[in-house]
């Protein structure tokens, strides 16, 4: 089954415990969560106190998604305040085998993510240890973008090699300028979690989620 991850990054913040809601209510089952830190991506988002404040609110699969650099430094936390999947940037990190490894000891998931520059070579060490790979479909750091189209090749290609691997189950995440009119050809390419943030909180949230899960099967 297609899972949507409504980026609460386009959210309205003052209502954002309303928002949470309308979105499970209307049958997302992920909240997507982005921690910028201004060093690896140039914008700031928030932080740890705000996902702990609106796990609270919710009980939906909290996918964090961690644009930091060096995220090593803040599994521990993020794992503390409540998230149940945590990805990072392969690009962000020195080790990436041991910021897996230590999501998994907080028995969280893991993910690895590559911005639109990285080829997805750079992720084979670590596919058969990780449990979602995220496609940025636009340069990391702020909603709202266009969706970069060389992304459903990548996302083609990384699911056609999985298969090959045997590993048809691990979780491909796509990321970045997902809109209605798009988003069936990112689950055709081979994408199975579905990120949207400003095609979900621009208008009525239950009715854009319902649209969502209608086109994703
Ligand atoms: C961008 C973030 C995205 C962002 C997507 O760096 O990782 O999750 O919220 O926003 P849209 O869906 O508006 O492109
Ligand atoms: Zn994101």
């Amino acid at each position: 089954m297609n899972i949507l991850a409504p980026s609460i990054l386009s959210a309205d913040f003052k209502n954002l415990g309303r928002q949470l809601i309308d979105c499970q209510s209307a049958g997302a089952q992920y909240i997507h969560i982005d921690i910028m830190d201004g060093v690896f991506v140039p914008s700031i988002s928030f932080g740890l106190p705000v996902i702990k404040s609106i796990r609270d609110a919710s009980d939906a699969v909290f996918d964090v998604h961690l644009m930091i650099t060096n995220p090593i430094r803040y599994i521990k936390e993020f794992a503390a305040v409540g998230a149940d999947i945590i990805t990072f940037h392969q690009e962000a990190a020195p080790d990436p085998w041991a910021v897996i490894e230590l999501i998994h000891s907080y028995g969280k998931k893991a993910g690895i993510s590559i911005k639109p520059g990285t080829p997805i070579d750079v992720l084979e060490p670590y596919l058969k240890n990780v449990d979602m790979v995220l496609i940025m479909s636009v340069e990391p750091g702020f909603g709202g973008q266009k969706y970069i189209p060389s992304s459903t090749d990548k996302i083609r290609d990384l699911r056609n090699h999985l298969n090959t691997l045997g590993l048809k189950d691990l979780d491909i995440e796509v990321d970045g300028g997902i809109k209605t009119d798009n988003v069936e050809m990112v689950v055709n390419a081979g994408a199975n979690v579905i990120v949207a943030g400003s095609a979900i909180f621009n208008g009525n949230v239950q009715a854009n989620v319902k649209e969502f899960l209608t086109k994703i099967g």
